[in-house]
């Protein structure tokens, strides 16, 4: 086997890259040549607004090392003046510089070497060793640029240059992050290989009994002469041969050449929400006798349907999607991606019963797709927020031209093997949806995504193609087919998608007879995690319009975190569930969001910086109405009461329960019934007003008279001690791991103190680091970066890196007056 050898600023960097004698491999890893290797380590950044030219830069001496994926806005201060606006989270953008020296092994010369990254944020330049690669507007798609024609061989260094122009705000209605924010590969491989995004898998038909596998595969001949070559795709269920099939290619110089194999597989194993099982395609390709290229694609075989009936079907089953759309940041991380970070909230959404992602408004990280695939999400994969017309003055609609046919290709290239992915949506809420050129756009769009993949319906999350007209803060909806919107009558769509007007769904099939139906936006419910006016029916000075300055709400721009606060566009929760569970033809929903996002407050002014949507907070805090979906999307018994248990003596609350699998539940408060609720007809919860007393509230759930479950929240005394908790105490000593840490502020007793917003100080030990702290508090203008934080309502987050060696991790947290807490995480 060779060895290759990359060199960072010196370091050595050893990876595997072998030249492996020619058979067919029986188990998956037995003979794999693995041609990329990461290349995120050891950066150097530069911040620089006024230095734009490459020559410049290069003498500058101000770099600092970093690790990429890096995202700088987010190391920087809120700043209510920040070009980004509210939208972009009052965090700048600016102009950075990134460069990494490094070394390629003699014997690498002869090969092709690639750079690809998954994606810059944006307008990134990149130069080898002074030699300009090219530029890519864009910041969500990944790119690839060929260096080895420039690079140095042997003992002699390479630099290369990455420039990134996130200077012109704003460019992005919500927090977009900038930098290298994804994922950075070297890919070595023979002058004779396949391609970038080189196979389409595909399986026309799927029966219990049999799944025909269509393999295509673009194989690059870059030697100068034609090559006759054999390539074999083998087929793995985990790391069981399947099946394989062999084809003898030859192949002209200089050419592309796109081959065509199927096979079948026997009673296949179906990928499905619950189950979401994976193949995988190992395409090798073996030239005069010796293997010199393996490719490896996952995917997924399952039978799927948008019926105008019967809603998603997937395997033969009706499905209904319960989706969330959500943004790319990761909270405190920012949009630097680390696929643990992006693990974890698709952990708390599956727990919560949710089985489909939007990836609103753009091409996700690829980490994410994958992550998609192995946990069973139901993906609808979004190319663009705005199409030419802008929404903001500096967006991608200044590069549309130039643009978004690349763009969108490489989106469908790359994501097209997924088996999690069900739907394209070809923009959100497109301006030109209103007029005759949405008409042309949704063509064209539409006639290059099925160039690339006919596999999947196309569809667009268009604002409500039906009569309404914003009245005050209210939408007005006629409800008659009133079919005035372009894309949704330019016939370009497979599934008609809209946001918001939860009102005008069961008027669909009136509306669009025989197309079927998407609510690719729902609800924009907006809540304060842990935050309560005690009734709950007296909080009508929200909502606040969006574009409206913001009166008489509360205090320091909190939400109340009952389910009655919402966007003057959207719903309640329950609203608009209610409609999607009552009827079968509705596919389902994507509830605008999952996780709170940072940017785009409502309401859109300082203080606030992040949103207020999602039903999950910014640091992975639940809001109550999480377990309002839980109780009704999973199989897990619930029974969750809020708001909390501290009030004055005597004041009304209300006390509102989810609950499932019971008939109903009793409310005692210290000790005392304080009556029986039954959730009557479409009701999702019940609740009591009554006064309150300091002391413990519980509720029993009953079915048939039977105790189904039993919960209870206590009145806390005052703040005393801090409790860590995290979320995995082992983690992989690979200098990415991530462990989530919990600080839950107690009473001497252990009751969760909830409205304490004491702060709290963090150290650690040991070869890691403090990575980002958060309270998900859409107001604290506290740095997510720094080692302190201030809580809100009892509760804050710190999360911990592994460094790259084993060892104990010992993190402390301390706060004025409140007794400290220790907790170790191994690193190995
Ligand atoms: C929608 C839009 C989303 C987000 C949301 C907030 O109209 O598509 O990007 O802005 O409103 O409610």
């Amino acid at each position: 086997m060779n060895k290759r050898k990359y060199f960072n600023n010196g370091l050595p960097l050893l990876m595997l890259v072998g030249i492996i004698l020619l058979g067919s491999c029986s188990k998956k890893e037995d003979t794999f040549v693995n041609r990329k290797v990461s290349f995120n380590s050891d950066w150097s950044f530069h911040l620089n607004d006024s230095i734009t030219d490459k020559d410049t830069i290069g003498t500058s001496t101000k770099w600092r090392t970093l690790n990429v994926p890096h995202d700088w806005s987010i190391e920087g201060k809120f700043d209510e003046k920040s070009p980004a606006g509210y939208g972009g989270g009052a965090l700048n953008g600016g102009l950075g510089w990134y460069k990494k020296t490094f070394r390629v092994a003699a014997a690498d010369s002869s090969k092709v070497t690639s750079i690809t990254f998954d994606g810059v944020y944006k307008n990134s330049e990149v130069w080898i060793n002074g030699h300009y690669l090219g530029k890519r507007p864009n910041g969500y798609i990944g790119f690839q640029y060929e260096m080895s024609p420039y690079l140095n061989y042997g003992d002699q260094n390479n630099e290369i240059i990455v420039k990134v122009d996130n200077s012109k705000q704003p460019n992005s209605r919500w927090y977009s992050g900038s930098g290298i924010f994804r994922n950075v590969w070297i890919e070595t491989t023979d002058k004779l290989h396949v391609g970038q995004w080189g196979t389409y898998i595909t399986t026309p038909k799927v029966t219990a009994e049999k799944a025909s596998v269509k393999v295509e595969t673009t194989i690059q001949n870059q030697y100068s002469e034609s090559k006759k070559a054999t390539v074999t795709t083998t087929i793995f269920k985990d790391d069981s041969k399947v099946t394989s099939f062999t084809q003898n290619i030859t192949i002209a110089a200089n050419t592309n050449q796109t081959i065509q194999q199927e096979a079948q597989v026997e009673t296949p194993v179906l990928w499905s929400v619950e189950k979401p099982e994976l193949y995988t395609a190992v395409t090798e390709i073996s030239l005069d006798g010796a293997l010199i290229d393996s490719y490896k694609t996952n995917f997924g075989i399952r039978d799927f349907k948008f019926d105008t009936d019967k809603g998603f079907i997937l395997n033969g089953k009706q499905v209904k999607i319960k989706g969330v759309c959500m943004h790319h940041d990761l909270g405190p991380l920012g949009s630097a991606i680390n696929t643990r970070a992006i693990e974890r909230q698709l952990e708390i959404l599956k727990e919560m019963g949710v089985n489909g992602i939007r990836t609103s408004h753009n091409p996700p990280a690829p980490e994410l797709l994958e992550l998609c695939d192995k946990m069973g999400f139901i993906v609808m994969d979004e190319a663009f927020d705005m199409w030419k017309q802008n929404k903001t003055k500096y967006d991608y609609g200044n590069d549309w031209d130039k643009w978004h046919k690349k763009d969108l290709t490489d989106q469908l290239l790359r994501d097209r093997n997924h088996p999690s992915i069900f739907m394209w949506s070809i923009g959100n809420e497109i301006p030109e949806q209103w007029n005759e050129n949405g008409v042309t756009i949704a063509k064209e769009l539409a006639a290059i995504t099925r160039q690339y993949d006919k596999t999947r319906p196309i569809t667009a999350a268009m604002n409500p193609p039906v009569n309404m007209n914003l009245d005050g803060v209210n939408l007005q909806f006629e409800k008659a087919a009133v079919q005035y919107n372009k894309i949704a009558a330019s016939g370009a769509l497979d599934i008609i998608g809209y946001n918001y007007a939860h009102q005008t769904y069961e008027y669909h099939k009136k509306n669009f007879p025989g197309i079927p139906f998407i609510a690719t936006e729902t609800t924009s419910g907006l809540q304060t995690r842990g935050y309560y006016d005690a009734v709950s029916d007296t909080i009508k000075k929200w909502p606040v319009r969006w574009d409206l300055k913001f009166t008489g709400g509360n205090p320091g721009n909190t939400v109340s975190a009952y389910d009655q606060v919402q966007a003057p566009w959207g719903s309640t929760h329950e609203a608009t569930w209610k409609v999607i569970k009552k009827h079968d033809f509705l596919s389902g929903m994507y509830i605008w969001t999952g996780f709170d996002y940072i940017g785009e407050p409502t309401p859109y002014e300082w203080p606030s910086i992040s949103s207020y949507f999602g039903i999950v907070d910014l640091a992975g805090f639940p809001k109550d109405v999480y377990y309002m979906y839980q109780s009704e999307w999973t199989d897990k018994t619930v029974l969750h009461i809020l708001p909390h248990w501290n009030w004055k003596a005597g004041q009304n609350v209300d006390v509102w329960a989810y609950y499932n699998k019971a008939d109903e539940v009793e409310l005692f408060l210290n000790g005392k019934s304080v009556g029986i609720r039954s959730k009557k007809g479409e009701d999702l919860h019940v609740m009591w007003r009554i006064p309150f007393q300091a002391g413990t509230l519980k509720a029993v759930s009953r079915k048939n008279g039977k105790i189904v479950l039993e919960t209870e929240i206590k009145t806390a005394g005052n703040p005393s001690n801090l409790k860590l908790t995290a979320d995995r105490s082992t983690i992989n000593a690979d200098g990415n791991d991530l462990s989530f840490v919990t600080v839950d502020i107690l009473d001497e007793k252990g009751v969760l103190a909830p409205n304490a917003n004491n702060e709290i100080n963090f150290s650690l030990k040991g070869n890691g680091k403090i990575v980002g702290v958060c309270s998900g508090d859409p107001v604290s203008h506290e740095s997510y970066k720094g080692t302190k934080h201030t809580a809100l309502n009892g509760k804050c987050l710190v999360v911990i890196q592994s460094g790259d060696t084993s060892g104990r991790l010992e993190l402390t947290s301390k706060a004025n007056g409140l007794k400290p807490a220790t907790i170790v995480i191994t690193a190995e």
